[in-house]
C-alpha cells in the first residue's frame, strides 16, 4: 500500500461574487475526495475554471474551505491552531505558471533562493545553501548573482523551482510551470522537476493543460469539471480506458506528437466543453469501475 501525504475529504470552496447588487456564489470547488501518495506525481487538468488552481490552493492553505476536510501527513489542519498549520505548511511549497511575475524584480536570483532560508539559518549558511541549489538547478557562476529580467523564462522558472525547493518540502504544488515557457524549454523543465523529484522524494500535485506533458509526469491523472472530480485514476487507465464523457471529450485532442498542436486542439476543445450537462443534475456516486479507477457516475432518475 502506498503510503498517503494528502487525504482531501468532502472539499468545499465557494466564492461570492458580486455583481452590481447581485450576490451569487461559485462552486469553485464542489464536494471532492482523493487522496495524494507520498512521492507520487498527481497530475490534475480541466477546463480553465473547473477549479483547478483552487482545489490546490486550498489544500496547500492559502485559501481556507468553505467545507470538508484536509489531512497532510494523518494530521487534520482544519482543526489547527494558527501556528500548528504554518509548521505543516512549511512541507508545502507552489510553483507559480508565470516566473516572472512571481519573481521580486529587484532581487539577485541568490537573494531570491536566500529569502525563505532568512528564518532557518544564519546569512552566510543561507547563501552557501542558495548557491548550491541554483547550480543544482543548472544556474551557475557569476549567473547567480544577475537580476530576474537579465534570464530566459526557463532560467527563471528554474529560479522559482530553486526557491520552492530549497526549504526542503515534501509537497509541491506545481501550478502550470511550463505553460508560459517557450515549448523548446518545457521539457527541461519537465525533467528537472522529475529529477528533483526522484533525488528528494517530492510529491507533486501537477495542474497543466497540456495533456502530453501531464501524460509524461503523472503516476495518476484526477480529472475536474465545474467543480467536481469526475474521473481518477493510473495515468495509463485514464489515457486507454477513458470512462467520463468530460475526460472522453478533453483526450480527443490528444495523442498529437507536437505539443504546440496539443494544446491548440485541447483549447478548441474547451469551448465544446461546456454543452456537456453538469455533474450536478442529479444524483452522483463515486464508483471504482476498475481497480484504483474512480469516475463520477450520474443515477438514472426512478
Ligand atoms: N478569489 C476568487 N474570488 C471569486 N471567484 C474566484 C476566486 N478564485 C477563483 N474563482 C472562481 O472559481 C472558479 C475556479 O477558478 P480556478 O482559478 O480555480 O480555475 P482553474 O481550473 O485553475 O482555471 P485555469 O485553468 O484558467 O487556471 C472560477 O469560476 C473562478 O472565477
Ligand atoms: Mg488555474
Amino acid at each position: 500500500m502506498a503510503d498517503t501525504l494528502v487525504e482531501v475529504n468532502q472539499l468545499k470552496k465557494y466564492f461570492t461574487v458580486k455583481k452590481g447588487t447581485i450576490k451569487t456564489e461559485v462552486k469553485a470547488v464542489d464536494d471532492v475526495s482523493f487522496t495524494i501518495n507520498k512521492g507520487e506525481t498527481l497530475g490534475l487538468v480541466g477546463e480553465s475554471g473547473s477549479g483547478k488552481t483552487t482545489l490546490g490552493r486550498t489544500i496547500i492553505q492559502l485559501e481556507q474551505p468553505t467545507a470538508g476536510s484536509i489531512s497532510y501527513a494523518g494530521q487534520h489542519l482544519t482543526g489547527l491552531s494558527f501556528k500548528g498549520r504554518k509548521e505543516i505548511q512549511k512541507n508545502m511549497q507552489i510553483i507559480f505558471q508565470d516566473p516572472y511575475s512571481s519573481l521580486n524584480p529587484s532581487m539577485t536570483a541568490l537573494q531570491l533562493v536566500m529569502e525563505p532560508l532568512q528564518l532557518r539559518m544564519g546569512r552566510s549558511e543561507a547563501a552557501e545553501h542558495a548557491a548550491n541549489m541554483l547550480n543544482s538547478v543548472g544556474i551557475t557562476g557569476s549567473d547567480i548573482h544577475k537580476y530576474p529580467r537579465e534570464f530566459s523564462g526557463g532560467q527563471r522558472q528554474r529560479i522559482g523551482i530553486a526557491r520552492a525547493v530549497v526549504v526542503n518540502p515534501e509537497f509541491i504544488l506545481c501550478d502550470e510551470p511550463i505553460s508560459a515557457l517557450d515549448v523548446s524549454i518545457q521539457a527541461q523543465i519537465i525533467n528537472l522537476l522529475i529529477d528533483l523529484q526522484q533525488e528528494l522524494g517530492l510529491t507533486y500535485l501537477f495542474i497543466s493543460h497540456d495533456l502530453s506533458m501531464v501524460r509524461y509526469i503523472s503516476d495518476r491523472i484526477a480529472v475536474m469539471y465545474l467543480g467536481k472530480l469526475v474521473e481518477l485514476g493510473p495515468t495509463d487507465r485514464i489515457f486507454d480506458n477513458p470512462l467520463h464523457a468530460y475526460t472522453k471529450k478533453l483526450l480527443s485532442a490528444i495523442p498529437i506528437p507536437d505539443p504546440v498542436k496539443a494544446r491548440t486542439a485541447f483549447e478548441q476543445q474547451e469551448g465544446q466543453l461546456a454543452q456537456i450537462v453538469p455533474p450536478d443534475a442529479g444524483a452522483t456516486e463515486w464508483l471504482e469501475a476498475e481497480p484504483e479507477h474512480f469516475v463520477l457516475k450520474e443515477l438514472e432518475n426512478e
